[in-house]
């Protein structure tokens, strides 16, 4: 058996508040419950992940004291963690408050590398409207993708985002909620297809997989409650019986694994 060269767990939508009357949707727990829960399910994992991919939507309302409470609920994950903001939080909050980042900068556009793969993160927290989910990439944030997607480089690569950047077919979802020119961003990627894994993102409360022009889209599980995806949906559709969960991911060598893991809560 050939041993995965990366092994990294990919949680989102944690939407921590401070308030205890948060609840689930249909539910009893708050988001505060379900993301301790989170952290207790994948601190129980039989083995050690190289680091926790978190897309985003960290806090539900960017305030400090939520984030606060993000910071002390996470911290207790074992593994080092990247955070993406998504449209609900802060993107400088989010650095300052739970990373300890004293010179916070947005868009929080960065890459690292993890055993020789390449991690090119990408924020699309950027709303278009003030109090609407969707949201626009800048031409230079393109032009950054452009860069990296023909750089004359052979490592693997895995992109990560918060929103669903290509349409899924339901006009909620498609004209409310995603990267409003995903569209461009998938084209940006396109010369890096060869060694391009997949691209990781939240939002969508969901596990969806979506594959254009060789190019593999995964979405997480909620770590508090999930939403519907019918075509013809126009508004918020609550998914009351589906569970909250996480993506466990690995990579060996040019092959990404993506699986779907739920857990209970309470
Ligand atoms: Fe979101």
């Amino acid at each position: 058996m050939t041993e995965p060269t990366l092994r990294f767990v990919h949680i989102t939508d944690t939407h921590i508040s401070p308030e205890q009357d948060h609840l689930r949707p249909g539910g009893k727990h708050s988001s505060a419950d379900c993301a301790r829960a989170l952290v207790a399910a994948v601190n129980a994992l039989p083995f050690q992940p190289d680091f926790i991919l978190h897309t985003g939507d960290v806090a539900y309302d960017p305030d400090e004291r939520a984030y606060e409470l993000a910071r002390e609920i996470l911290r207790a994950l074992k593994a080092p963690v990247r955070y993406i903001p998504g449209n609900h939080d802060d993107p400088l909050m989010l650095q300052r408050i739970v990373m300890g980042n004293e010179a916070p900068s947005a868009p929080y556009d960065y890459e690292f590398e993890v055993n020789g793969v390449q991690v090119v993160i990408v924020d699309s927290s950027k709303v278009e409207h003030p109090d609407m989910p969707y949201s626009r990439l800048s031409a230079s944030q393109l032009a950054r993708l452009h860069r990296i997607a023909r750089a004359n480089d052979t490592r693997p690569l895995l992109v990560a985002t918060h929103h669903n950047m290509l349409p899924i077919q339901a006009a909620w979802w498609d004209g409310y909620m995603r990267t409003a020119n995903g569209e461009e961003m998938h084209e940006a990627l396109l010369p890096a297809r060869g060694r391009l894994l997949g691209v990781l993102h939240g939002h969508v409360h969901q596990q969806t997989t979506i594959v254009r022009d060789g190019i593999a889209y995964f979405s997480g599980l909620s770590s508090w409650f999930q939403l519907g995806c019918a075509p013809d949906q126009m508004e918020t559709d609550y998914d009351d019986v589906a569970l909250p969960g996480f993506n466990v991911c690995k990579v060996v060598g040019r092959q990404l694994f993506v699986r779907q893991q739920v857990y209970a809560v309470g």
